[in-house]
């Protein structure tokens, strides 16, 4: 069922309210122009911005690799990957945004690349009137992060007076554990004040996780009951087809856990339980999620009580047999890295006291799908002589992530019929029907963002070090413990399934399951 008005079958967009502000002028330097990242997200993000009049009246795009490709091969690359993707209409924008993007080949580690690049800088400022506006962006390993910066800082690349910026958009991983993310971020802190450091995660520019306190504290009605008075459990997961691919000298060191558990579910469970921020800018927002990760109950000592872990053996993704973990390119025969893990979180505060938040997410699972499941209590007693408390089903909350964005409800109605004849419908928010297209790519946000100064979409200091300080023990104990216990606690789950069975034990023993809307 959807929601209808004036007898039209869709929730049509009546009064809204936009307000999006212009960038200041400003360069942006790539450093790791010919990987992946770049080519597959961040040219063709700052193209779309271009598309749609969002990018700086006057602004230029240095790639910098490796790499031996010159300014005309570089533009060439861009213009032949970007109109595979943009119909013949654009041809001429294409054009136009290549003409802003110059190259520069070279060492990371050495001096002269940074010196050839201020005075790149300095060519392109005139050129550009950016007023020495400019954004580094990390596209590069992360072991590389600190002497890229130190470089910058040292030829005085990172000067910022605020009257012209100098930012710089850090990729993830942002460390390793939490003495090493504490490290970086000291090194980083020599060179950059925390207002210059843009730590990104991807999935807060996702237009649908940025819903969430839109959802939450521009309605009324959920806000009262959204609390452990009126919700049983919430469950997250973001389940991907896709197994290890080309990365695997990255995610042998890394396990899920490190990978999507400290970052993204972390920030999809920030929005879904903090408290209401003072107001809806940066820090305000940050120090509602530093107040929540402190709430969170840390693991117990015998972590796998609340913590399941597994690794995709052989089976078959839509139709088509694949290869186990351990088989994939580059991962050694007898890796115990987890690419599943479904955790369970307790909140010791006055709101969450007592609800379970159950997250999954793991590779090679049955379908792509990122979801929040909010499950509310049950009716606390049955006015209906023939049905029990039981038979009556919880009302669920559906935030769809991805693939099909949107929110959708379930309640009870009366079906037509019998008189006692009840049934759970849906009241269904499609984003694409409701909106006419797919949400854009989260990077154009947190690009735009970072050109505007917005700190509310990256991840300050403290969130992240705390958020390191929440799983840091259970990966060290994983780390040190003996190999029969890590092949007792790594259960191998056949690739297109839906993990181990051991992830709903975990919810089975709390006389729970996972929700399948
Ligand atoms: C990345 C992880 O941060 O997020 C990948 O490193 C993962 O392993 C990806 O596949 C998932 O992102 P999305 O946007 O496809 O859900």
């Amino acid at each position: 069922m959807k929601l209808t008005q004036q007898g039209k079958k869709i929730l049509t967009c009546k009064d809204f309210f936009c307000t999006e502000s212009h960038p200041k002028s400003t360069g942006m330097v790539i450093f790791g122009a010919s990987g992946d990242l770049t080519h597959r997200k961040l040219i063709p993000s700052l193209f779309n911005l271009f598309l749609k009049d969002l990018l700086p009246d006057d602004f230029y795009i240095v790639g910098i690799s490796r790499t031996n490709f010159t300014d005309d091969t570089f533009r060439e690359k861009i213009v032949a990957e970007l109109s595979n993707e943009n119909d013949v209409d654009s041809d001429e924008k294409l054009r136009e945004f290549s003409k802003r993007c110059f190259y520069l080949s070279g060492d990371y580690e050495s001096l002269s690349l940074y010196s050839d690049l201020k005075w790149r800088i300095k060519e392109l400022d005139k050129e550009f009137h950016t007023d020495m506006n400019k954004i580094f962006y990390m596209a590069v390993p992360p072991d590389l992060y600190t002497s890229i910066i130190e470089n910058l800082g040292d030829l005085g690349l990172t000067y910022d007076d605020g009257s012209s910026y100098s930012r710089v958009i850090v990729e993830k991983p942002f460390g390793f554990d939490l003495e090493s993310a504490t490290e970086l971020d000291r090194k980083l802190h020599l060179v950059l004040r925390e207002d210059q450091i843009y730590r990104i995660d991807h999935y807060l520019g996702k237009e649908t996780v940025q819903n969430i306190l839109i959802f939450r504290f521009a309605n009324s009605l959920f806000e009262p009951i959204w609390n452990n008075h009126y919700i049983d459990n919430v469950q997250i997961t973001v389940a991907e087809e896709l197994g290890v691919e080309h990365r695997a000298g990255y995610y042998e060191h890394a396990g899920v856990i490190r990978d999507m558990f400290q970052n993204h579910m972390m920030q999809l469970l920030s929005l879904v339980a903090m408290e209401p921020p003072a107001s809806f800018g940066a820090n305000e927002i940050h120090d509602e999620k530093i107040k929540l990760f402190r709430s969170v109950r840390r693991f117990p000592k015998n972590a796998n009580e609340w913590i399941i872990r597994g690794q995709y053996g052989a089976g078959k993704i839509n139709g088509n047999d694949v290869v186990g973990y351990r088989n994939e390119n580059g991962v050694s025969p007898e890796s115990k890295t987890e690419t599943f893990a479904a955790v369970k979180f307790l909140i010791d505060n006055w709101r969450w006291n007592g609800v379970p938040f159950y997250m999954k997410s793991g590779k090679r699972l049955q379908k792509r799908v990122s979801e929040i499941i909010v499950a509310f209590k049950r009716v606390p007693h049955s006015i209906f002589p023939q049905l029990s408390v039981d038979d009556i089903p919880a009302n669920i909350l559906k935030i769809n992530i991805q693939p099909e964005e949107g929110i959708v409800l379930t309640f009870q109605a009366k079906h037509p019929g019998p008189k006692l004849c009840m049934s759970t419908l849906t009241m269904d928010f499609d984003y694409e029907e409701v909106f006419g297209d797919k949400p854009p790519d989260a990077y154009e946000r947190l690009l735009l963002d970072c050109m505007l100064g917005d700190q509310t979409l990256f991840i300050r200091d403290d969130v992240m070090k705390e958020a390191w300080s929440i799983f840091t023990p259970v990966l060290e104990s994983w780390e040190n413990a003996p190999e029969e216990q890590v092949n007792r606690e790594l259960h191998i789950y056949p690739s297109g399934s839906w993990g181990p069975p051991e992830a709903d034990e975990l919810l089975k023993k709390d006389g729970r399951e996972w929700y399948q809307l």
